[in-house]
């Protein structure tokens, strides 16, 4: 079952416990990304369910560090991207680069081995299987143990609730513990990028003020981020960039906050 080790893995998941220097430490190392290169590289891309075309030549980009949000309405094609982006769907024309290679054709195994994992719409956990099960399924492509043990921990740390249930059926779960659970199985891949596809979606308002509040976290400890989202305010509010969505292709970009007072957005996705 493990396949790889990652000897020198980035100090993505470096517990909070380790305190502020730690911390800061990370930080400076994320600002200095932000700047850095593309991780993620979409070009020109289409995809089509049998004849219809659901995204019609889309460009955009992720650059290392950045937690970059797809905002836009129902059907604007932001699931089939992710999912062509992870190799669920096939590309009908254009490019995905990752670190600068194309991934075209690549499996989403192969993807995660290479640091790129999503938690899908819908969270996708192992029904049978429980909390602690999961999280181990999702170090699959690992065999640093002790690696591995610390960050169960640091999941943990992150989401008391699962750990207080570990041996609970993940099929038991809570729509709120289910996204934790999910995010918390990505996490365990020690991912480079991370997508979050819908993380807030039918989530009690302080389930999603949580699941906010952790992105942002797993963000600040260095992981790259594609979040895409329906709550637009709350996804822009923490954002770095944003791209809109309309009917398959990409209508707006910008900075984050400047999309977020865009009268524009406000009015299409906002409720103003
Ligand atoms: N399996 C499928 N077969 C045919 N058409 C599909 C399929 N999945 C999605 N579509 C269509 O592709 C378009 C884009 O769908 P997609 O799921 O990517 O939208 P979305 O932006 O993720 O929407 P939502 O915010 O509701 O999740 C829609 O018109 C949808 O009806
Ligand atoms: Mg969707």
């Amino acid at each position: 079952m493990c396949k790889k080790t990652k000897k020198s893995s980035p100090p993505i998941l470096a517990p909070a416990t380790e305190g502020a220097q730690k911390m800061a430490q990370n930080m400076a190392i994320n600002t200095a990304h932000k700047a850095g290169k593309k991780l993620l590289k979409v070009t020109g891309l289409k995809v089509a369910y049998g004849g219809i075309q659901a995204v019609k030549g889309v460009d955009f980009e992720v650059n290392e560090g950045e937690l970059v949000t797809l905002i836009g309405s129902n059907g604007a094609g932001k699931t089939t991207i992710m999912k062509a982006i992870t190799g669920m769907l096939p590309v009908a024309d254009g490019d995905i680069e990752y670190v600068a290679k194309s991934i075209k054709g690549k499996g989403s195994w192969d993807l995660v081995r290479d640091g790129l994992a999503m938690v899908p719409e819908g969270r996708g956990v192992f029904a049978r299987m429980s909390i602690l099960e999961n999280l181990q399924m999702g170090a699959y492509i690992r065999n640093d143990m002790h690696e591995i043990a610390n960050d169960l921990e640091m999941v943990f740390g992150i989401f008391p609730r699962l750990k207080e249930r570990k041996d609970q059926l993940a099929g038991t779960l809570s729509g709120g513990e289910q996204q934790m659970l999910a995010m918390g199985r990505a996490l365990m891949s020690r991912p480079r990028l991370l997508l979050l596809d819908e993380p807030s979606m039918g989530l009690s308002p302080i389930m999603v003020d949580k699941i906010f509040e952790v992105i942002r976290d797993v963000s600040a400890r260095g992981v790259t981020i594609l979040l895409v989202e329906q709550n637009a305010s709350r996804a822009l509010g923490i954002a770095d960039r944003g791209y809109v969505m309309e009917s398959g292709m990409v209508t707006m970009t910008g900075e984050a906050k400047d999309l977020l007072t865009d009268p524009r957005v406000r009015a299409a996705y906002l409720g103003e």
